[in-house]
């Protein structure tokens, strides 16, 4: 009944940990979940009511232009000129999205003929190897290891596979790893993609989330970046807008150009409204970010403190709001998602869901209350915290469960019907 292509997909790599934690929900366990990235701040109050006076405007009624309003697409070449001062041409080089997932996912459709291949991360956000496989292309994905920070050495793809590739996709700062870059590797970007004839797609999606005064850069600040590849942003996570819907791709006018018509084949556009408040969280006050950064900071580090004072190898990420830390030895990151869930009723995602080389990872997500968090630090603070780190973690000790020392309270937290890996 259904197409080859949903087979080659694979299956959802989430599936086993969504139906623990929906037993556990049935139990009555009040589960608390980390896996999602998806703020649980709100949107900054100037951008509502940006987007209610739009909302009355007649022309919000109608369809609106497919690659975005013209004042979004200005907004978008201002917000770049100011915040990396990098020259677009709103006409040409910008590109409004439903959203970064939806450009990055349809990018190889426009890029990519049959058994062509892209160029992707591993551990990599999903998206860039499902879309590549929907659009008939190839896959190849390369490491990113623990050794250079989660940035790939280029040089050490091999030469077949660059070959074959016409597509790179970068993503820095980095989900799931918060792995962070600078210019000069986007430099060695460029080269590489002149060397093999390829387009560099960077997503950039987080680079407003960052700490401790790292402003991440931006791929199209490094000389020739126009000329070789485009860049995806997402409003989701700088204006905590992930329900809108919004997002926008700029750089090399052929790429945006060839993105638009697959575009125009598929969608209609994004509502007036949703870019009027855009174009106000894009040009507005900056201070709403800036609380909810400090937000951010001070969760990341109370996770990374909690984490370590059981033992456990959390970082401290200068950018994301995740924490992608390597599992207690012995265990891959799966056993110990589940084993966390099971003990605990927190739910983390295991780093396999975002490649082979995230199997022994797991990432936990800031965008939870403070309160909910505190709470799951202490969960596992109380049902792990007395073992020895890190051999004493995988023995056989019971499993410390809901009734005993941490005790079930009540179905469904804030966010508890979502899947792991969004
Ligand atoms: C790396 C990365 N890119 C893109 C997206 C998609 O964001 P959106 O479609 O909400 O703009 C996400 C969302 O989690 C992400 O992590």
């Amino acid at each position: 009944m259904t197409a080859d292509r949903l087979e080659r997909i694979g299956a959802y790599l989430f599936a086993d940990l969504d139906r623990k934690r929906e037993a556990l929900q049935a139990r009555g366990v009040d589960v608390i979940n980390l896996s999602i990235g998806d703020p649980d701040l709100p949107t900054p109050e100037h951008i509502i009511e940006a987007l209610m006076r739009a909302a009355r405007d007649p022309r919000a009624y109608r369809y609106p232009p497919y690659g975005g309003i013209a004042g979004f697409r200005e907004a978008v070449a201002e917000w770049y000129r100011r915040r990396f001062d990098v020259r677009l041409d709103p006409a040409t080089e910008v590109l409004a999205l439903i959203g970064s997932k939806e450009g990055l996912a349809h990018l190889p459709w426009a890029l990519l003929n049959p058994g062509e291949a892209a160029l992707i991360p591993d551990p990599g956000y999903p998206v860039y190897r499902s879309a590549t496989i929907l659009a008939e292309g190839t896959p190849i994905p390369f490491p990113l290891g623990a050794e250079r920070g989660f940035v790939p050495d280029l040089s050490r793809i091999p030469a077949a596979s660059a070959r074959r590739a016409r597509l790179l996709f970068l993503n820095y700062p980095n989900n799931p790893t918060a792995g962070v870059t600078d210019l000069s590797f986007f430099e060695e970007a460029v080269a590489f993609a002149r060397a093999h004839d390829l387009v560099v797609a960077h997503d950039n999606s987080y680079s407003e989330i960052a700490y401790d005064g790292y402003r991440p850069p931006s791929f199209l600040q490094a000389d020739g970046a126009k000329e070789v590849g485009v860049e995806f942003h997402s409003l989701s996570k700088t204006f905590c807008m992930t329900g809108w819907r919004i997002g926008f791709a700029v750089g090399n006018a052929a790429v945006i150009k060839a993105l638009g018509t697959i575009k125009t084949n598929i969608d209609s556009g994004i509502f007036r409204a949703v870019q009027e408040a855009g174009i106000a969280g894009l040009l507005g006050p900056t201070e709403p970010l800036r609380e909810r950064l400090e937000v951010y900071q001070r969760r990341r580090d109370r996770v990374s403190d909690g984490l370590r004072a059981i033992g456990w190898p959390a970082p401290r990420p200068r950018a994301t709001f995740y924490v992608w830390m390597v599992a207690p030895e012995g265990r891959s990151g799966a056993d110990f998602a589940a084993e966390v869930l099971e003990r605990t009723g927190v739910v983390i995602t295991p780093g396999a869901g975002y490649g082979s080389q995230g199997e022994r990872y797991v990432r936990l997500s800031l965008t939870t209350p403070d309160a909910r968090l505190d709470e799951a630090l202490d969960r596992m603070a109380r049902s792990f915290g007395s073992e020895a780190p890190p051999s004493g973690f995988g023995r056989e000790a019971p499993p410390a469960r809901f009734g005993g020392e941490v005790a079930p309270s009540r179905i469904g937290g804030e966010d508890s019907s979502r899947k792991s890996g969004d």
